[in-house]
């Protein structure tokens, strides 16, 4: 297939851009390159510097194309919250562009990258897709609102899309293909590596009170390789005549922060300064997906089930 992979040069999208590429597909990657990094570009990758929110460029891309991976997004749920409005126009308007530039240009399917955030704080500790969609943040709004703006599209455009809602992305390509670090990141992986080479001097551990077996909170860390090979499978299955849907990744096999750090720790091959911290606001206790339909709908299997795994993908290129 002729695949436009909006935010392709960045962190997950340089990964899917990648797997598609392996599995013979066309690839254009659009990106505007504001988080996103040209040295993720794997080889063969054609490369539009662009902008979603310009929408002649976007239609001039669009043009030929049967579908589209849309990861192109802000992602801070921080700043979601203080600057909402940067996530209406990029996330919602952007991806409306999107859209749009589908219906003109004729392209079929898009597979969108979605959050565990469209959950909010759940009462149960295993997510599979019929718990209630409370996005507790704007950032998590942004991408429930957009889910249902596919719906709409599919509806009366018959634009079919698959929404994968990604529980905690981690990793990198074990092979050394994309080489570019994500920048300034605030998740917990990256600022523990901050902490093993030195540019933060301990780890923060938010909360050692939650109702977890070590008190710390428990996430469902999933590697980005394996996001990448399920929006692979979602574009075949969505070629091979499957329905629209919206699908959880992640290992259904939780972490928590204390077990993250000897994680690290057992990898780095030393200990490394940390201390507690108070909560921090919005957390919830525990995150673990239940990937069930993904397996089941796209013969989906994630490869990295071992979090020592996982973090020696990102001890590698650090
Ligand atoms: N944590 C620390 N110290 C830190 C950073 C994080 O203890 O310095 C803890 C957090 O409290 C949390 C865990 O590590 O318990 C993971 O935190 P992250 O910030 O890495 O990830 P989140 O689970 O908060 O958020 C992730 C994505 C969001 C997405 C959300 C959906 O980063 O984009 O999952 O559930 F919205």
């Amino acid at each position: 297939m002729k695949v436009l992979v909006v935010g392709g040069a960045g962190y997950i999208g340089s990964h899917v851009a990648k797997a598609l590429m392996l599995k013979g597909h066309e690839v254009t990657v659009y990106d505007n390159l504001s988080t996103g990094q040209e040295i993720n570009l794997f080889k063969q990758n054609r490369f539009i510097k662009g902008d979603i929110l310009n929408y002649p460029a976007l239609v001039e891309a669009m043009r030929g194309q049967d579908a589209v991976v849309h990861l192109a997004a802000k992602k801070a749920v921080g700043e979601s919250m203080e600057n909402p409005m940067l996530y209406s126009v990029n996330n919602i308007s952007g991806s409306l562009n999107i859209l749009n530039a589908m219906v003109e240009c004729g392209a079929k399917y898009i597979v969108f990258s979605s959050s565990a955030a469209v959950y909010g704080m759940p009462e149960v500790s295993t997510i599979d897709e019929n718990v209630p969609l409370n996005p507790i943040n704007y950032y998590g709004f942004t991408k429930l609102e957009i889910e249902k703006f596919m719906g709409w599209y599919d509806r009366l455009k018959g634009i079919k899309f698959v929404a994968l809602r990604y529980f905690n992305a981690v990793g990198y390509d074990a092979d050394g293909d994309i080489r570019g670090k994500e920048i300034n990141s605030q998740n917990l992986l990256p600022i523990m590596m901050e902490v093993v080479s030195g540019k933060r001097d301990k780890l923060k551990i938010f909360g050692n009170d939650y109702p977890t077996p070590d008190g710390t909170c428990i996430r469902d860390y999933i590697h980005v390789s394996d996001l990448a090979s399920a929006h692979v499978l979602a574009l075949e299955k969505l070629n091979q005549g499957m329905t629209s849907q919206s699908l959880n990744l992640g290992t259904e096999k939780g972490t928590s922060v204390l077990e993250m750090l000897r994680a690290v720790e057992k990898v780095v091959g030393r200990k490394l300064p940390a201390e507690f911290a108070p909560r921090r606001a919005g957390d919830p206790a525990i995150l673990v997906a239940s990937a069930a339909k993904a397996r089941s709908l796209l013969g989906w299997k994630p490869q990295y089930l071992d979090v020592e795994k996982i973090v020696q993908t990102v001890y590698n290129i650090n």
